[in-house]
């Protein structure tokens, strides 16, 4: 159980706020790192390389001398066009945290150790967690069931205490975290760091809509529709914005429906996890951030104080 070094730099909670697709762009990340905590993008929010290029160069005049690493996400699969071009920036870029998904291959981490960054893989099972592990990346993020995006199906118990066996690298859990309580029960579990998605989506600076930040406020674990018929691989969506667009809940394909393109999709049908049950309001990150502090600490002295059995 470790945090990289080069990651403890501005820290001042074990956390990571998620890529997330259309959602997060340099507002999200600058003030959530420069809040102490770890920011990340995916470099497909941006259109184009040159594009993705501008971004990282605006995010770094941006960051506090003290704030946190920030990091961007790569899908590395033959359906991604821009991997080698978006990659060539992040190296020349130094990006602190390359995100892996779908693929985890050697050559992406050689090239990121040759500059001195990390890795970091997200896995939803534990055959691909094995993989990645193989393939010498420096962490492994675990998202488990109800998470938000593309979820697994593993309950996070399970899933940590399987991979831990073989891997003893960074361990990320991921999937309904939204509180600092939930953060500090990461911990409890043995992993390094907490990996937030939906409860970033509900703050001033997301590039989601205010209908959208507004319907996960409302939502409930129960609101939440786990389906492959939006992505083609299964993931959450708010159940309300399914019924928006026509499509009914009751009675979804095992398949992906004809929807346009993947950024269409994502656009009109909202994707959100089962941790919308603990999302209340919309607020500037930077609140929101020193609030999971506050809660992290509050958990933590409870913990000590209160519980009998320790
Ligand atoms: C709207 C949305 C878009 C996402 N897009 C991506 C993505 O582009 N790349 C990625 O690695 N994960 C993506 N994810 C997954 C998150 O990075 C993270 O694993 C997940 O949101 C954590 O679960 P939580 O939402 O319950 O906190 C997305 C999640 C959401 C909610």
């Amino acid at each position: 159980m470790a945090i990289p070094a080069s990651l403890q730099k501005g820290l001042k909670l074990p956390a990571i706020a998620a890529p997330m697709f259309l959602v997060s762009g340099p507002d999200l990340v600058v003030e959530t790192c420069n809040a102490g905590v770890i920011g990340t993008f995916p470099s497909l929010n941006q259109r184009t390389t040159e594009g993705y290029r501008e971004w990282l160069q605006e995010i770094k005049s941006r960051l506090n001398p003290d704030a946190a690493a920030f990091g961007v996400n790569h899908i590395v699969h033959p359906t991604n066009p821009r991997l080698m071009a978006d990659m060539m920036v992040s190296v020349e870029e130094k990006v602190p945290l390359i995100i892996t998904s779908l693929g985890a291959v050697r050559d992406v981490v050689d090239a990121v150790h040759g500059y001195g960054g990390v890795v970091f893989h997200d896995i939803a099972n534990v055959r691909h967690a094995r993989k990645a592990a193989e393939a010498g990346v420096d962490g492994l993020i675990l998202v488990a069931n109800g998470a938000g995006g593309h979820a697994g199906v593993v309950h996070p118990f399970a899933l940590i205490e399987e991979v831990r066996t073989f891997f003893s690298g960074t361990l990320i859990l991921s999937g309904c975290i939204s509180t600092g309580r939930d953060i500090a029960a990461t911990r409890m579990l043995g992993a390094d760091f907490a990996y937030l998605g939906t409860r970033f989506i509900s703050t001033d600076e997301s590039m989601a809509q205010q209908g959208y930040k507004e319907m996960i406020v409302e939502a409930g674990a129960s609101d939440i529709t786990y389906t492959p018929a939006v992505s083609g691989i299964p993931a959450n969506f708010l159940t309300p914005s399914l019924i928006a667009n026509g499509i009914d809940p009751k009675s979804l394909p095992d398949h992906k429906l004809d929807m346009a393109d993947e950024a269409k999709a994502w656009k009109t049908v909202w994707s959100a996890g089962q941790g919308a049950g603990g999302v209340h309001d919309i607020l500037p990150t930077a609140q929101l951030v020193a609030r999971l502090k506050s809660e992290y600490r509050q958990a933590a002295d409870d913990f000590a104080k209160a519980d009998t059995f320790v």
